[in-house]
């Protein structure tokens, strides 16, 4: 783990922060379900709560499993499990259940998020304290899991080619990341008015363009008028990517949901299949890969023409074990370039890339939780060096600047919402232990 001295952290520095990381959780606890930060984001929002809930288990294992309970229960009736559960309204949020138009008993968005949450189920079981909680709370959620990935497969990839499509780019996680702008910018404008809120709590240079929230709303609005149609949706959708983060993110989790399976005897026809749609994935993955730049890119469906520009998303690639052992070895090198070229690692963008902002959410910021999964993927495959830089670096931010939602890699300077659950919850989880 990190070490302290190179960071000259004292105990009480650390217990500080595990107290400040422990209180920033409780103050965003909604009974039962976690706000990311309370005014811009007032819900319960899926990779979030799958990441706080690591956050929660270390003083609190059974409000952690509640997070994950409460995270299903707005699971649609097709295995999807959504991006935002609007548990309770809010005026602090655009746009919210209405704008979204899906009918369902708890309200929510239309779309998922990246599915870290059997891989974070997986990682509670194994540190759990009170292991029959864990084994108890692990077979109740279990079929519920199958049926999210098979979701994942089979509606956002019928055709078997081995990579899921993403249909929006808050669906990613990555909300604006510079992958998407060639895809996007042929998605037509909404045509009429509507308010942001998002800059009443942030400073607008740390935010999406008009441009692009018109262009997000526009496909809300098609995934409404299209009545949540799975087929016609995956024929006619205006941005469909194949998304290196997500694609990673579900693979690694797929494979975590079936050594779960298979430890407590859970496993099923089900699993099988699951297993044959990982083997797909493994061997459609080189189509995602540019040998001259030796880097993993997302794929525009609609033009099959690879976004060239170097994200982290490229670098979870070796997260989830989808490399060979050559692409681990130059993404290791690349990772440690990367990381040289900001004063802190690692920028959501390739600071040399031209559309680098390293103020402006994911075009640069840098974000706990993507450092946390490539310094273990990179540790998984020996390169332990990089790894540690990496988590020293995320340390000093802490120290630096709290729990932000992002950081600026020139400044350090912490970004976005303040007091944010997923960056405490990582603290706890990976930086404090
Ligand atoms: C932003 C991020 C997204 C996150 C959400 C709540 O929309 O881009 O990844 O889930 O905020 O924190």
């Amino acid at each position: 783990m990190v070490n302290s001295t190179t960071l000259k952290m004292d105990d009480t520095t650390v217990l500080s922060l595990k107290e400040l990381a422990k209180q920033t959780l409780k103050n965003n606890d909604l009974g039962g379900y976690t706000v990311p930060t309370h005014g811009l984001y007032p819900f319960q929002w899926n990779w979030d709560s799958a990441i706080t809930a690591l956050g929660w288990m270390k003083f609190d294992e059974q409000r952690a499993w509640q997070e994950i309970d409460v995270l299903f229960s707005g699971q649609w009736d097709n295995g999807m499990v959504p991006h935002i559960l609007f548990h309770k309204d809010s005026e602090t949020y655009f746009p919210g259940p209405d704008v979204w138009g899906s009918n369902r008993t708890i309200k929510s968005t239309s779309i998922s998020q990246p599915p870290v949450v059997a891989t974070a189920i997986k990682k509670m079981l194994e540190t759990a304290t009170d292991k029959a909680l864990a084994t108890e709370k692990v077979k109740h959620l279990f079929a519920k899991l199958v049926d999210y990935h098979l979701w994942w497969y089979n509606d956002r990839d019928p055709e078997n080619t081995g990579l899921v499509v993403t249909y929006h780019p808050w669906e990613s996680g990555m909300d604006n990341s510079p992958a998407w702008d060639e895809a996007l910018n042929v998605v037509p404008c909404v045509d009429w008015q509507y308010t942001r809120r998002d800059t009443s709590h942030v400073d607008s240079s740390q935010r999406p363009h008009k441009s692009e929230y018109d262009r997000f709303l526009f496909l809300v609005d098609f995934f409404k008028r299209s009545n949540f149609d799975s087929k016609y949706i995956f024929d006619n959708c205006p941005y469909k990517m194949n998304d290196i983060g997500i694609i990673s993110i579900l693979h690694c989790a797929t494979k975590d949901l079936l050594i779960m399976g298979e430890n407590l005897g859970l496993s099923d026809d089900r699993c099988d299949y699951l297993a044959q749609r990982v083997e797909l994935t493994e061997k459609a993955i080189s189509t995602l890969w540019c040998e001259s730049s030796q880097f993993f890119y997302c794929r525009n469906v609609l033009t099959n023409t690879l976004s060239m520009v170097k994200t982290s998303a490229g670098l979870l690639s070796i997260y989830a074990g989808l490399t060979t052992t050559e692409q681990a070895a130059s993404l290791n090198n690349t990772t440690k370039e990367w990381i040289e070229a900001s004063q802190f690692s690692i920028a959501s963008t390739h600071p040399s890339e031209s559309c680098y902002e390293p103020q402006r959410y994911w075009r640069g910021p840098i974000w706990l939780h993507i450092n946390w999964m490539i310094a273990v993927g990179l540790a998984e495959s020996g390169y332990n060096d990089t790894a540690d830089k990496i988590q020293q670096d995320t340390t000093e931010l802490i120290l630096k600047s709290g729990y932000y939602e992002y950081f600026n890699p020139e400044t350090g300077t912490g970004c976005g919402g303040k007091d944010f659950s997923w960056t405490a919850a990582i603290a706890l989880h990976w930086l404090l232990d």
